[in-house]
């Protein structure tokens, strides 16, 4: 799809979609429509009582008269105090899902914020288009026998607004997020006879066109480091191991410690000895998630040139069962020296993140550490798909995520650490076990195995089990792989990392 910016005195065609505030207020647009229709969307407003106006609202006005557009669409705007980027970007994401499922090829959405709002409206422009941008996301590459009504229809959106130029210069950055989201809803898409260890970490590679440093360690290194944590969940697989190491040198000073983001790539989980149930376990393709929004992150940050040194580091595994699998209750003795008791070899994601976290932070010196992980199913159980599980041992950095979070709607939430979940993965054979005696809180005694291995440095560990795909269309995350952490780490970075 394409978008563009243009004055509103351009001619129209296709589909015209004007704003109605809360209680049925048309904007002054919609007012402007509505006297060369000879008064339709007044019309269609008080045939419509449960139309109000609310934000999320859309009422389609078919073949108006006097206007050669094929529809007028009534876009709810909600309270003008409210109306903020996140109700511009939904309302773009939810006008892409509305023009497809009725067949329009060609848009134009007319911005017209007014006074009151807390927003201005060349980024209301740019967020609507935004929003758009991100909702037209499709991973077809495998479809080849697509009827029309399934393909997506609406090839090009216009955002009518005052100041078209200045709309699209407040665009461009928001596309290079679009497409640093795209590129890791790509990778978590592909499945995993296409994205293994060695594919993923050629992904990584590409990287290096932007900027980025990129260092793949192979099987015969990473054994020489020491991982051998890694390598237990590794050695199952026809696959061999990658470790990827992408370095950002964006800040004035190259040598001031970097940022860092570790993420879990674990190409395909069977859960190897200790083996999953077979319903469902397709799902297992994105258990890389955490890395490809770690890879993901690192080209954002290059591609917008971002004022900061950042490290991405991500452990990518097979876990798989076969003669050569690690068996539950092996013992390995991890880079850190620390050994650990594997009772369950479907615990495997924390094993790649302590070697990942330990090697980071030896190398680095790193000035936070931050993880993403689809560690646990019982993050899904206490958080559902709305939000992603927090941990964190400095509350400043915690808050830092939180409010990051909350700015681009990727919500997450804290969870506790403490010593006495700590003590839980106290093994009696060895250093720890990987497992818990029970159930109980299973997302936080991941978290407390991963927080051996991270010493004092300030670090979060996000556990994004339930956000990383998503079985329902939201406004700007299509069902599917959704990116979860791209967007919220990058405003994490711009907030309170690159203003020094
Ligand atoms: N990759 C899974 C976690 C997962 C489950 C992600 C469902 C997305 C959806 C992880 O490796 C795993 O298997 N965790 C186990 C841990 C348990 C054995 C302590 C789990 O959650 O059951
Ligand atoms: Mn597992
Ligand atoms: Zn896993």
């Amino acid at each position: 799809m394409k978008i563009g910016f243009a004055k509103p005195e351009q001619p129209l065609c296709g589909a015209v979609i004007v704003g109605v505030w809360e209680e049925a207020m048309p904007t002054p647009t919609a007012r402007r429509l509505d006297e060369v229709t000879g008064g339709a969307i007044m019309r269609a407003l008080s045939a419509t009582p449960r139309f109000k106006g609310k934000k999320d609202e859309l009422l389609p006005i078919v073949a108006p008269a006097n206007l050669s557009v094929s529809r007028i669409v009534l876009a709810g705007l909600g309270k003008p105090e409210l109306a903020d980027a996140q109700l511009f970007q939904r309302l773009g994401g939810n006008l892409v899902a509305h023009l497809n499922s009725a067949g329009e090829r060609e848009a134009t959405a007319a911005v017209d914020v007014g006074e009151g709002a807390p927003i201005d409206e060349t980024e209301a422009a740019a967020q609507l288009a935004f929003g758009a941008q991100l909702r037209a996301y499709r991973f077809d590459r495998y479809r080849t026998k697509q009827k029309p009504e399934q393909k997506a229809s609406l090839d090009r959106l216009t955002v009518a607004t005052a100041a078209p130029g200045a709309a699209q210069r407040a665009y461009a950055p928001l596309d290079k997020t679009a497409s640093a989201v795209f590129f890791a809803r790509d990778l978590v898409s592909e499945p995993s006879n296409v994205i293994y260890p060695e594919t993923l970490a050629a992904q990584a590679g590409t990287l290096a066109g932007l900027g980025v440093s990129v260092e793949i360690l192979d099987e015969n290194k990473i054994r020489e480091l020491g991982m051998n944590a890694l390598l237990g969940v590794a050695q199952g697989s026809a696959r061999p191991p990658r470790v990827v190491v992408m370095e950002w040198h964006g800040s004035g000073d190259r040598s001031s410690p970097p940022l860092a983001f570790i993420g879990k790539g674990v190409t395909f989980d069977t859960g190897g000895i200790s083996i999953k149930p077979a319903a469902g376990m397709g799902e297992m393709k994105w258990d890389m998630a955490g890395s490809a929004v770690v890879i993901g992150l690192m080209r954002l940050l290059a591609a917008r040139n971002a004022k900061v040194n950042a490290v991405g580091v991500v452990g990518l595994v097979e876990n798989m069962p076969s003669g050569t699998a690690q068996r539950p209750g092996d013992i390995v003795t991890s880079m850190s020296g620390q050994t650990i008791e594997v009772l369950n070899t479907d615990a495997e994601g924390r094993l790649v993140l302590a070697d990942a976290l330990w090697y980071c932070r030896d190398r680095y010196k790193p000035r936070l550490m931050i993880d993403l992980a689809t560690l646990t199913g019982a993050v899904v159980v206490a958080l559902g798909h709305h939000r992603a599980g927090l941990f964190s041992n400095n509350d400043e950095l915690a808050d830092q995520l939180i409010a990051a979070g909350r700015a681009v709607g990727e919500e997450v939430w804290r969870l506790p650490l403490d010593e006495s979940y700590d003590r839980e993965i106290d093994s009696d054979a060895a250093d720890m076990k990987n497992i818990g005696s029970g159930r109980a809180a299973g997302s936080i005694l991941g978290a407390q195995f991963i927080q051996r291995f991270v010493g004092d440095v300030p670090w979060a560990h996000l556990d994004i089990a339930g956000v990383a795909w998503s079985s329902k269309d939201a406004p700007t995350v299509p069902k599917g792989a959704t990116a979860f952490g791209v967007r919220l780490l990058d405003q994490f970075v711009a907030r309170d990392y690159e203003r020094e």
